[in-house]
């Protein structure tokens, strides 16, 4: 599925798909519906980013080894196929989808708690 979603050299309205722009790179906004937010959830996984690795390369704002927090946000429906989708690609780590360099894999991190580390980045959409 993330192959498909990949395309850099998209056009502006292709399929109708929104696309924004970011850094002079294009990504496609995966259409799909947002969910009520679990603020428990999201502090859990506030929580649990602040003691990972994930700030070694990824930054809210700017941009570093990884894509910034807010362009994943911006990209992807905040609900529960979407915390278990990334939260999969953070276990087992991965490359392909922002033309950055490979996420290293996270094998010792339980699924249930990479889900809610998503949930805390997809959450902070528009802030
Ligand atoms: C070694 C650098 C590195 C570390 C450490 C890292 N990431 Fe990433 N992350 C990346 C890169 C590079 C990508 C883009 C991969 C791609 O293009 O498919 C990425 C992508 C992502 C994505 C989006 C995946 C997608 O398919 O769109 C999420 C969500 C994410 N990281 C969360 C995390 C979390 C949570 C942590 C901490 C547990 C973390 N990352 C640690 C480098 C890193």
């Amino acid at each position: 599925m993330a192959l498909v979603l990949f395309s850099c050299q998209s056009e502006k309205k292709e399929n109708g798909m929104q696309v924004a722009e970011i850094e002079k790179k294009e990504f496609f906004v995966v259409p799909g519906e947002d969910e009520p937010i679990d603020s428990v959830l999201v502090q859990r996984g506030k929580v649990l980013i602040s003691y990972a690795d994930c700030y070694e390369c990824h930054r809210e704002e700017s941009a570093g080894k990884g894509p910034t927090f807010f362009d994943i946000a911006r990209r992807y429906p905040n609900n529960q196929v979407y915390f278990k989708l990334l939260g999969r690609k953070v276990v087992s780590g991965g490359s392909g989808t922002w033309g950055h360099p490979v996420m290293r894999a996270h094998p010792k991190l339980e699924l249930e708690d990479a889900m809610a580390m998503v949930a805390y980045i997809l959450s902070l959409e528009d802030k």
